[in-house]
């Protein structure tokens, strides 16, 4: 087991990476302070993972939340059937909430345990790549508006991360394939020795070969961790992880929440602010072709949905969080593994490369 440290002083915590860590004796009961646990899960993994969590917390007063399955559940009607639960079931501000799960069981789960009696604690057990390389690490937390992804949250940390890599196996290529588009994010913004690492090992890691894996993640998590320790609220450099995020957000929300993955849509994301970055002259032709080669061998996609226009992605992204002053602020890239920090960008340029990818005005 592999186990790294997200520094925030006495709200820290470890992240363990490892096979096997669901259901393994000791790991999760020693995190809990009262009796009192609530797992939220889904129906997807609770068949999978929920009794081996369960026998993790022998001797506890345990109950669960299965939700439905998908992004379009990520809501505030759904998070309160959280609430439901834990008020039906008497849960007192000792308890502690427990998220088996994807990134939308995480983030709904996490913020409801920011919310109940103004915070409980609570524990991740992320169960997809994307969730094990990103969702689960630096506490934010979250439900979807109609017009906006993850308009409304908290920060909130959990007391730990369990992350087991041998959930993955059931985990289907799609899914997988979103996660890497994360994982490739943090070579880009911060990690060009991780970034030609990809590009020499994108087989093994879709082939599920366990040491790669278990090595994306652990470097994912590393450079996640160190970001959020600098800056975990955001002020600065955090914004960087946010790379291809802006695009992607107005893509999910544009396509249709549920349509495009999460980390299919940042792929697509991550194109765009490449040409962006190069038409204002940062980076090369050659590193965007190296950039869309690398998405492309992990099966991601690299073209936006053929159905959005221009003024959607304008619409969409004028109310992203980034922005300040009614300008639209993204992330881009000054290299290869160096993103810079938000830039406000002509709407002209912007207009450029969505053109440049096929989008028309109406
Ligand atoms: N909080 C953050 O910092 C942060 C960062 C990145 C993404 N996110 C959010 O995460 C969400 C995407 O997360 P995701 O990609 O994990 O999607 P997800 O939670 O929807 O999970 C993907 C699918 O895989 C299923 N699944 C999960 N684990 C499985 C397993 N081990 N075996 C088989 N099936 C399994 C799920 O039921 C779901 O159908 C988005 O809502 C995104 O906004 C949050
Ligand atoms: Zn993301």
């Amino acid at each position: 087991m592999r186990t790294l440290q997200v520094d925030l002083g006495d709200r820290s915590y470890p992240i363990f990476i490892g096979p096997g860590l669901v259901g393994k004796s000791g790991l999760l009961a020693r995190w809990i302070v009262s009796t009192q646990v609530m797992v939220v899960t889904n129906e997807t993994i609770a068949p999978l993972y929920l009794d081996a969590v369960l026998e993790m917390l022998q001797g506890f007063a345990v109950e669960s939340v299965i939700l439905p399955d998908g992004e379009s559940y990520k809501t505030l009607d759904i998070m309160a059937g959280i609430f439901d639960a834990l008020i039906e079931k008497r849960f007192n501000r000792n308890a502690t909430l427990v998220a088996l799960g994807g990134g939308v069981v995480g983030d709904i789960a996490g913020f409801a345990a920011a919310c109940y009696q103004r915070g409980i604690a609570f524990v991740q057990v992320p169960t997809t790549l994307l969730a094990q390389v990103d969702s689960s690490v630096g506490g934010k937390t979250g439900v979807n508006h109609p017009r906006g992804k993850n308009m409304i949250g908290a920060f909130y940390q959990p007391l730990c991360v369990i992350a087991d890599t041998d959930t993955l196996k059931t985990l289907d290529d799609r899914q997988l394939r979103a996660g890497i588009a994360e994982v490739i994010k943090y070579g880009l913004i911060r990690d060009p020795e991780f970034f030609v690492w990809l590009e020499e090992n994108m087989e093994a890691l879709l082939d599920r070969d366990a040491e790669a894996l278990a090595f994306a993640i652990e470097r994912s998590c590393r450079n996640k961790a160190n970001v959020v320790a600098e800056d975990e609220r955001e002020a600065g450099v955090r914004a960087t992880l946010n790379l291809g995020h802006t695009f992607g957000h107005a893509i999910e929300t544009g396509a249709g929440y549920g349509k495009y993955l999460h980390g299919e849509a940042v792929a697509v994301g991550i194109c765009l602010a490449a040409d962006l970055s190069r038409r204002l002259g940062w980076i090369t032709g050659s590193e965007v072709d190296r950039i869309i080669a690398l998405l492309q061998r992990a099966g991601l996609p690299v073209q936006p949905p053929a159905e959005m226009r221009v003024e959607d992605y304008l619409e969409i992204m004028a109310v992203d969080k980034k922005n300040v002053d009614g300008e639209i602020r993204l992330i881009l890239l000054e290299r290869i593994g160096k993103a810079a920090l938000p830039q406000s960008v002509a709407i002209d340029q912007l207009k450029a490369t969505l053109n440049e990818y096929g989008c028309v005005l109406k």
